[in-house]
């Protein structure tokens, strides 16, 4: 069986003596959505920069798609070729504003394309079609001719996603794609990427502050705390006496009603009697 996800013992200090991954070993197959849960500081950006082989760890190995990203401290040669199956999803979207969406969401086929046909921004008539249709996937196809500047953040995760689409991605890596939204561009930016997940069986990471979003859509949690996989499993058996074992004083990060209740405050009216 070939996984979309491979990684072995991979660690990486950015500091001496202080790990942000510490032996971390996971498998993900073709088409499943995990949910990577931590507190801040756990490891879930570090992780998925490893992934996409944006960095290099201390130890350990990553291939994605069978092809290697990285072994024993060095990204592979074939780093950028592997790469060009993996979408990235940034917190902050990362597209370019003054460009119109439908450009941004071309940038999704620079692997493929000639170099001096990217920088002209010069695209074929099939790719622009193949990327309106994208659009229309993730349901923003009317605002294709757009600043993306002027898309809502909500708007502007799709076309990231939409990017992922005509890059044809094979797995979707994504680094709290809702951190800076509002429940509903959250909800519709997650149910985007459960639509892409179910039809095109592309193997989707997410990484999630919240655990009730990682509930609704995800089957399997990996949770990190400290730089290690402390769960990895359905999502479905996470109880909330599991998660506090777990997390400890960190699970008001993560469910916001085990948070500690700050001190109740006197009314002013009977501060004002008691004077
Ligand atoms: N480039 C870097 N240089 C130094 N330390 C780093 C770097 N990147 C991450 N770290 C450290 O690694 C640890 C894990 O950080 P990481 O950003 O992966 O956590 P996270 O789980 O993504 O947190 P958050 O939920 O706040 O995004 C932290 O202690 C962080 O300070
Ligand atoms: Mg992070």
């Amino acid at each position: 069986m070939t996984y979309a996800i491979e990684v072995q013992g991979l660690s990486k200090s950015f500091h001496p003596g202080a790990k942000a991954l510490d032996g971390v070993d996971l498998l993900v197959a073709d088409g499943e959505m995990v949910a990577l849960l931590g507190a801040s500081g756990s490891g879930k950006s570090t992780l998925l920069r490893h992934l996409a082989g944006f960095v290099a760890g201390d130890a350990g190995s990553v291939a994605v798609n069978g092809q290697a990203i990285q072994r024993n401290g060095r990204l592979s040669r074939n780093v950028r070729g592997a790469r060009a199956g993996i979408g990235f999803v940034f917190q902050q979207f990362n597209l370019v504003g003054r460009l119109p969406v439908i450009t941004n969401v071309l940038t999704g086929l620079l692997p493929r394309v000639p170099l001096w046909r990217s920088l002209a921004r010069w695209f074929l008539r099939a790719e622009v079609r193949q990327g309106l249709d994208a659009l229309a996937q993730v349901g923003i196809d009317d605002y294709a001719f757009q600043r993306a500047s002027t898309l809502s953040g909500g708007q502007q995760q799709r076309a990231a996603i939409a990017r992922t689409l005509v890059q044809n991605a094979r797995v979707i890596l994504a680094d709290e794609p809702i951190a800076s939204l509002d429940p509903e561009s959250s909800r519709r930016v997650m149910d985007t990427l459960a639509q892409i997940n179910r039809s095109r069986k592309v193997a989707v990471v997410v990484s999630l502050h919240q655990v009730d979003v990682a509930l609704r859509y995800c089957p399997r949690v990996v949770a990190l705390r400290q730089g290690k996989v402390v769960y990895d499993g359905p999502s479905a058996a996470l109880t909330p006496s599991m998660l506090r074992e777990l997390y400890g004083a960190d699970l008001g990060e993560l469910l916001p009603e085990y948070a500690p209740q700050a001190p109740a405050v006197a009314p002013l009216s009977r501060l004002a009697h008691a004077a």
